[in-house]
Formats: C-alpha cells, structure tokens, sequence
C-alpha cells in the first residue's frame, strides 16, 4: 500500500504513450493532426451522439456551448448554485446571468423542484450539473424546458458514461460539455469537449472554436463575427482517444472505489454518501462524504486532520455560488436560501477517489475514518 494516498491521479493504462509518441514522431503536434478528428468521433460514439468538438478544457467547452446555442447579455441561465465555479463563469462570458438552485439534499444536484419558481421572461436554458457523475433527474428538466421553451445545455464535466433512464451523458440534452482534466474518468490531462445531435448548432461549435475561420470558404482572413481559439492540440487528443478505448474500464473502476467506500462506512451514524439518482448510473467521478459533527464528536477540521496525518490527501467540496464574491459583483442575486448546499460545504470532503486505489488502501482510508470520529 502506499505511504501517501493522494485524492485523485489520472490512471494511463491504454495506448496513450504509443499514441502519443506517433503524433510526436509524425511532426503533428497542433490541432491540425489526426487525432483530434479520431477522439471527436471516438467519444461522441461513446455517448451515441452524432458529433464532438474538442476543446483545450471544460471551462471553454462550457463558453462554446453556451456561444454556440447564441446565449448572450440579456439572457438568464439557471444552473445549480452547488457546482464548480466554471459552470457560472461560462455563463458570465457571454454576458448572460446565471440563475441559482439549490441542491437537492440527497442526490446533491440540482433540486428540480426549485427550478420553475426561478423562471423569468429571460430565461434562456437550464444548465443541469451532474454533479460528481451522478445523472441529474433529466425527466423532469426535460418536461420543465419543454413547457417554457428553454434549451437544455448540460454541463458533464463529472460525468463521462453516466446514465439516465439507460441513455448517456450527451445525449440528454441540445448540448453537452465535457472537461478531460486530468482528474476526471477519462482524462487528456487539460481538454474538453461539446457533444450534440444538431447539424447546425456542430456548424457554429466548430467555427467558434477556430477563431471564426469560415467553415467551407478559402482562408482569406475575413472573418465575420468575433471567435476564439479553442483548439485542442493532437498530443492532447492522442492521449484522450486511448482513454476512450478503455472507456468502460475507467468507469468501472470508479463504481468499484464507490461500492467498496460503502462496504466499509455503510451503517456508521453521523455520515452520508450521495444518493444515487434514481433511473440513473452514477459513474462516482468523486466519492465524497457529509460528517455530521454533534453524532461524530469531531469537527471536520480534525477529520480531515487525522486523515492528512495519516498519510490520506482530501479536498474541501465546493462553496455555492451564491457564496461567490465574483459572482455577487457582476449582478447576480445571491439573496435567498440555499441551505443543503450550504450543508454540504460545511460538512463534506471528497475521500481518494482514483481509479487506481486499492481495496486495501480505501480499507485503510475507512478505518482511519473510524478512528478519527471513535466510531
Ligand atoms: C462541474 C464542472 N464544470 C466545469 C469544469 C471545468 O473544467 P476544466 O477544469 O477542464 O476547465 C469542472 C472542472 O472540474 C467541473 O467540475
């Protein structure tokens, strides 16, 4: 076992080194090479979409999306206050406004209850968060964008492969984005990726991302409208192809350091895992746990203290974004009660979660656990 369990280390165990010495050797190394079409196609498969654009990370996969769905100043976006601050921020590049909702209390996404009750005449879309890879209840944001005619501009960063009602991450809405960070399931160390459906909307996602070059035109460097350059480079892709290969492997593993989690603390008053979403496949990017203080008798501080002592790395869980002072300077309302997530960035931490963790070491994590809360 090791002497240092770190909270997550991206696990390689495909072709990602043969794949990437080839794109090295072959002198195509920018975007131009061929495995930026091969990732694209190989994960947008993977989800069963017809298309993916590649992107350098999940932050601008997230502005693509948004740009490319023509959110922009005026518009309101509602999105769970419970989530990374990029998911925000995206919304905020565009000019748009986020909206928040609060958690819900045992899946820790979005509570679809509180969604239409912030509904104005400028909402635009709802950015669900599958947050930690546990699918958000996508039936009833589906019914909910129908009734208003809202798009749905999915934010999957946590959630490659997860599942709802048996269909992918990807397919679930107009528009899905990705991050491949090198936490994440599947990983290119830094990269993203928009996945769709829709013809028109890959159109603009391409012509975007490429600083607005026309798609089907000789490069005259006239250029339309105001692009970015987005681009993901070869090596990058080289390395995510490899990943996709073994898609369901990673994934897998994943599952398994979340069952074993439960084997070892199910039953131990004072904590609680998240709720797997009903009809969904949670794919645990992230195991994370809420300690209740007054039954544990110890503050999380010290947990996380007695944890770090003993050779276990965690990490903090997000704070809301209403808490978020960025957020509250551009406009945003942050009134209002937002009180699971509030719960959850008092009381939670995410354990070790990599795909490359042992049964003995998590063993090793819950006893430690235990010990630290004499439970
Ligand atoms: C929910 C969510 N959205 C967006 C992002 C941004 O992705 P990236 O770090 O690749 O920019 C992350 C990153 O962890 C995330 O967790």
């Amino acid at each position: 076992m090791r002497d240092f369990i770190p909270v997550c280390e991206p696990l390689l165990a495909g072709n990602e080194l043969k794949y990437i010495t080839e794109a090295v050797s072959s002198g195509w190394i920018s975007s131009s090479g061929k495995y930026v079409a091969a990732f694209e196609e190989a994960f947008a498969a993977y989800c069963g979409a017809r298309y993916g654009v590649a992107v350098c990370n999940g932050t601008v996969a997230l502005h693509l999306m948004l740009v490319a769905a023509g959110i922009g100043k005026g518009d309101e976006v509602i999105l769970p206050t419970f989530t990374m601050a990029a998911s925000a921020f995206a919304v905020c590049y565009t000019g748009a406004m986020p909206v928040f909702v609060d958690a819900d209390k045992d899946t820790w996404n979005i509570d679809v209850n509180k969604i239409e009750e912030k509904i104005t005449s400028k909402t635009k879309a709802i950015m669900p968060v599958h947050i930690f890879g546990n699918p958000c209840n996508m039936s009833v944001i589906q019914e909910i964008a129908k009734k208003h005619k809202l798009l749905i501009l999915d934010d999957a960063a946590e959630a490659h492969g997860a599942e709802y009602m048996g269909i992918k991450t990807g397919m679930l809405a107009d528009l899905t984005s990705f991050s491949f960070f090198a936490n994440k399931n599947l990983t290119t160390g830094e990269g993203g990726m928009v996945v769709t459906n829709n013809t028109d909307y890959y159109n603009k996602l391409r012509y975007f991302k490429n600083v607005c070059f026309p798609l089907d035109a000789p490069r005259v460097y006239q250029h339309a409208d105001i692009g970015f350059n987005y681009r993901m480079s070869n090596i990058h892709a080289a390395i995510g192809l490899a990943q996709v290969e073994k898609a369901d492997y990673y994934k897998d593993l994943r599952i398994k350091n979340a069952l074993l989690y439960k084997k070892y603390l199910t039953g131990i008053d004072g904590t609680q895992f998240q709720a797997d979403e009903k009809n969904g496949l949670n794919v645990h990017w992230m195991n994370s746990i809420l300690l209740e203080p007054s039954v544990i008798g110890k503050s999380k501080e010290q947990v996380i203290d007695y944890l770090k002592s003993n050779g276990i790395e965690t990490r903090l869980l997000f704070t809301g974004m209403h808490k978020q002072e960025s957020l509250r300077k551009y406009g945003c309302d942050c009134s209002g009660s937002y009180k699971v997530c509030e719960t959850l960035t008092k009381n939670g931490f995410y354990l070790p979660s990599g795909s490359n963790l042992t049964e003995e070491e998590i063993a090793y994590i819950c006893k430690k656990i235990k010990e630290a809360g004499n439970c």
